[in-house]
């Protein structure tokens, strides 16, 4: 029906939802009218990606940086998650899929973090789609956070400093039990990765939408699948050795 290959979609999908404040004011509508817009679109995308058998969903829904917003916008968004999580982990259960968030969890308030850990825990024992939510991620503060646990380890003992290579790196990132984004899409027109996922996305590919994330549909996802089955990924080599013809 939607022409994609199934043997070929990202294990990994991760996204970038934005624009849903330009979405709202070029409609003379408030900027959070947009967020809730956007909630819509996160149901929309999280039950395709499911039923495709995407293993890994991640979305970018509130980064470290975006606590520098309005107080009355982050008071918004903080309700507004909160609303979807609880609402929405019936959802999850009845689809299979397991609730994950990356970022720190800290910074986030009390209620919020609370219907984070209901989710988490209501469906932990889902093996379905895993649905991972960025919230008050950045990626550099991941990466320092992961150094300076790494260093604790070795200083404790624990871990011997020789052992240390990439793998083990990545086991002390917040991903550390997720295998790398395959495909990233980025919406609104805006072409930069704002502090998402920095090491993980070494190899990923790369796909940016026009559409602001309220008017991000199936048909667009679709779309984007489409292009990301038509690159090749050579990981360095050429693209004969990719093909097996030398
Ligand atoms: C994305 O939409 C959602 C969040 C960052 C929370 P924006 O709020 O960034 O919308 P624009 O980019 O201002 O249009
Ligand atoms: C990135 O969007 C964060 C999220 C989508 C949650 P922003 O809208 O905050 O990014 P910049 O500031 O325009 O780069
Ligand atoms: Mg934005």
């Amino acid at each position: 029906m939607h022409g994609l290959k199934t043997d070929k979609l990202p294990q990994h999908l991760a996204i970038i939802m934005d624009g849903n404040g330009r979405w709202a004011q070029e409609r003379m509508l408030k900027r959070i009218i947009g967020h809730q817009k956007g909630v819509e679109t996160v149901r929309v995308i999280v039950e395709e990606c499911s039923r495709l058998g995407i293993k890994y969903l991640t979305l970018f829904a509130f980064s470290a940086e975006n606590w520098l917003r309005p107080k009355t916008e982050v008071k918004a968004l903080m309700s507004l998650l909160k609303k979807y999580i609880s609402f929405e982990t019936t959802r999850m259960i009845a689809d299979n899929i397991r609730f994950n968030v990356i970022g720190d969890r800290d910074e986030l308030p009390p209620d919020v973090n609370a219907a984070v850990q209901q989710a988490i825990d209501r469906t932990a024992g889902n093996d379905g789609m895993v649905l991972t939510l960025a919230l008050s991620y950045g990626s550099r503060q991941e990466i320092v956070r992961a150094a300076a646990r790494l260093a604790g380890d070795i200083a404790a003992g624990t871990v011997a400093a020789d052992r240390l290579d990439e793998n083990l790196f990545s086991s002390y990132l917040f991903t550390g039990d997720m295998p790398d984004p395959d495909f990233l899409i980025r919406t609104s027109g805006e072409m930069r990765i704002s502090n998402f996922l920095l090491w993980q996305l070494a190899y990923t590919e790369l796909y940016f939408s026009d559409a602001n994330w309220p008017e991000f549909t199936a048909a667009e996802l679709h779309k984007a699948l489409k292009v990301y089955q038509a690159r090749e990924r050579r990981f360095g080599r050429t693209s004969d050795q990719v093909n097996k013809r030398s």
